[in-house]
């Protein structure tokens, strides 16, 4: 099977396994901190690797839209009385992707990769018909966000540093059980 329609296939499963079992607000519990550490990482980017003019511009505007993300979900979960959970302590996915990286270019590679998962999980869950209402406005709040922040660090990663960091990536997805 092609690899894009097999991972649209396990994201459906892994969906539908969410709802049946009542687990997808706690899916939410922890994508508060998955955008909370996608702030934190692209600030380490930056702290790290000093980017200046317009690849400065455009951290800023992807570390603000993260913590913006990352307000939005908390306000869904006050709705819900749903308390945020402690931080995690790893992350599946960044644990192995994290440490292969030896430059700028190879940060904005591993961020674009991290914001390819989040829109296409996203796009899944938007189109599917056992999501949530409040839950399906939220994600196309933050979906458009994901896309361009795909694209822009798709830019300034450039394709040598996509290769370099493709490994790392596949480790990080087999983390995940994709
Ligand atoms: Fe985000
Ligand atoms: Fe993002």
């Amino acid at each position: 099977m092609h690899q894009l329609q097999h991972l649209h296939q396990r994201t459906c499963l892994w969906l539908e396994a969410l709802v049946r079992e009542g687990r997808l607000y706690s899916w939410l519990q922890r994508l508060y901190w998955a955008e909370l550490g996608g702030a934190r990482r692209f600030q380490e980017i930056v702290t790290r690797w000093r980017p200046s003019g317009t690849a400065l511009e455009a951290y800023e505007g992807i570390i603000a839209d993260e913590f913006r993300h990352a307000d939005l979900i908390k306000a869904l979960l006050d709705q819900h009385e749903l308390p945020l959970l402690p931080a995690p302590t790893s992350e599946r996915y960044w644990d192995p992707v994290w440490g292969g990286i030896t430059s700028f270019e190879d940060a904005c590679a591993a961020g674009t990769r991290g914001e390819m998962l989040a829109r296409n999980r996203f796009r899944v869950m938007i189109k599917h018909p056992v999501t949530p209402q409040d839950i399906c406005e939220l994600l196309m709040q933050i979906l458009p966000d994901e896309v361009r922040h795909a694209k822009l660090l798709g830019e300034m990663a450039g394709n040598e540093a996509m290769k370099r960091m493709h490994p790392h990536h596949l480790e990080g997805m087999a983390a995940l059980g994709l």
